[in-house]
């Protein structure tokens, strides 16, 4: 039995990595399957939210009841992101954004000429999406409620603290290693206001919902 601590509520998750163009058969991404950003929306929708689910290149299908925009960069995910922000009273961004993107994507396949000579890439900072989702709410005055998410390899609650305070977030969940990526289990570590709260190592979907669960009960009351 799943009590609906979200209905009334629409969610919107970010999920998966993006996919930055070098040309058109080339790219640069980030590791990430997209299981619990999708478990998110599943859980998000069987606890009685309007899911919209942001969703970068991953081969997983749609939860049902949930719907999905398909984006490849992280230019991409921004605006549709952005497109939904104001009508959510939760954003989640369980995506792996790729941090830079070459700074001049080519029109046609870089070719191998056989010189031995390799390309010059530049690159350029991607917007950091939930910062800036965050920053836009604070401004308009609104109550979203935004969760980020880290993916550290050491000194987590420090870190989780710290990115906290920086993307201007009240709920930060760091993923408690050592590798999480495209496992089907995790253990999470919520970092609020409060304090700390651990979810001990289970299923994703287990996991997602008892993060809907934690999430619900710190909203304002709708
Ligand atoms: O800074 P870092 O990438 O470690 O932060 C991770 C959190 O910020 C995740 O919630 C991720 O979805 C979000 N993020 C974002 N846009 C970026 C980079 C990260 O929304 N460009």
């Amino acid at each position: 039995f799943q009590p609906k601590v979200l209905s009334g509520r629409h969610v919107l998750i970010t999920a998966g990595p993006t996919f930055e163009a070098i040309d058109p058969v080339r790219g640069l991404t980030n590791r990430s399957s997209g299981k619990m950003g999708f478990a998110l929306a599943r859980a998000a929708h069987e606890a009685g939210a309007q899911v919209t689910l942001v969703a970068g290149p991953v081969a997983l299908p749609t939860p049902r009841g949930v719907q999905r925009v398909d984006v490849m960069s992280a230019q991409d995910m921004q605006r549709a992101v952005q497109a939904s922000a104001d009508a959510a009273d939760v954003f989640i961004a369980a995506a792996a954004v790729a941090d830079w993107r070459p700074a001049n994507a080519a029109g046609q396949k870089i070719k191998k000429d056989g010189s031995g000579e390799v390309p010059a890439l530049a690159f350029v900072e991607n917007p950091d999406i939930l910062a800036g989702v965050a920053q836009g709410a604070r401004a308009k005055g609104g109550a979203l409620y935004c969760v980020g998410f880290a993916a550290e390899s050491h000194d987590l609650l420090a870190h989780a603290q710290a990115k906290r305070a920086r993307k201007g977030v009240p709920l930060l969940v760091g993923n408690i290693g050592p590798d999480t990526f495209g496992r089907d289990d995790n253990a999470l570590l919520l970092v609020d206001e409060g304090g700390t709260t651990e979810l001990p190592r289970d299923g994703k979907l287990a996991l997602a919902r008892r993060l809907v669960a934690e999430i619900a009960r710190r909203l304002p009351r709708g």
